[in-house]
């Protein structure tokens, strides 16, 4: 990775410890917590929930569901889910279309954001499904070794359980602080054999992500980095994963409000013919094989 280049590994340790703190710190503020939650996050993922990212997660859970034997409900986590607006949406979904869940989990580090999550499902889903949808303070990094512990379940209870883990502009961070390979093999052993991952992240060649282009240009070092569409499917490939799909995508942001939806819901086709590599977001749809 560029940022720890030309570093030694002390060096590099309390670059990626401090890069942490800082990010815990950022995620941990009210104002955070606003931009990750339903009511206040935004049109753009409202919109992105209903139209992009939320067909995308059904179709990987259709093709699980049409793997499984009798009446076995699914289980589900989202990673780095911020104020669970993902996940929410998806068991949303598949109340509405009467699909058995087993129960869904979230994780967030910022314990902040773990309770706002726990809030929004406590005023969103109805009372039955309280006892199915927890979130909890779980790194992305130690989300193998502890994720049991929180759920009350031993450690080989889990492994292979989740028929889908998903985690939506997260996974990023675990790049900055070089824990990527083992927040995917984390991942890895909790999926269920035929069980999918889906990721989705910055595209690092989408032009407006560096906000200050010419601080890009003249100071590189100060910019936070973010990984090639490449390097996010390679890591899950390493990890034992079959990619099944890899991408950049979407030309709507998250926090965009309506006239902008509007607009750029209509440009997309367009968009996303000609000029796909420089689309907003990355994309991973990864399986576990049999
Ligand atoms: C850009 S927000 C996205 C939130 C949510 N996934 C969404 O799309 O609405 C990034 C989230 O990743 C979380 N995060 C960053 N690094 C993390 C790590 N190492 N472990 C767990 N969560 C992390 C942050 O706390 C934050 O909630």
């Amino acid at each position: 990775m560029g940022d720890a280049e030309g570093m030694n590994t002390s060096e590099s340790t309390s670059q990626s410890e401090l890069y942490r703190r800082r990010s815990l710190e950022e995620y941990s503020t009210e104002a955070a917590v606003q931009k990750y939650v339903n009511a206040s996050a935004g049109a753009g993922i409202a919109y992105l929930l209903q139209h992009v990212y939320g067909p995308l997660y059904e179709e990987q859970l259709d093709k699980v569901i049409n793997q499984k034997k009798g009446k076995e409900g699914l289980r589900i986590l989202e990673y780095g889910c911020g104020g669970g607006m993902n996940l929410i949406w998806i068991v949303k979904r598949l109340l509405d279309r009467q699909i058995n869940i087993d129960f869904a989990c979230g994780t967030d580090f910022s314990a902040k954001m773990v309770q706002a999550a726990n809030r929004e499902a406590s005023y969103t889903l109805p009372n039955a499904m309280r006892s199915k949808v927890f979130f909890y303070t779980v790194a992305n990094e130690d989300l193998g070794r502890d994720l049991p512990t929180f759920l009350g379940r031993r450690l080989g209870d889990l492994r292979d359980a989740f028929h889908l883990v998903l985690g939506v502009n997260t996974f990023r961070f675990c790049f900055r602080l070089g824990t990527q390979a083992e927040s995917a093999n984390g991942i890895f052993s909790l999926v269920r054999p035929g069980g999918y991952s889906v990721l989705i992240d910055m595209n690092r060649y989408y032009p407006f992500f560096r906000s200050r282009l010419g601080s890009a240009l003249t100071h590189p070092e100060d910019q936070p980095y973010l990984p090639s569409l490449d390097e996010y499917a390679t890591v899950f490939r390493d990890a034992g994963f079959d990619i099944e799909m890899s991408g950049n995508f979407c030309w709507v942001p998250h926090s965009a409000g309506p006239a902008e939806v509007a607009i750029l819901r209509a440009a997309s086709p367009v968009l996303q013919r000609l000029f796909s590599r420089f689309a907003m977001r990355s994309l991973v749809v990864a399986r576990k094989p049999w």
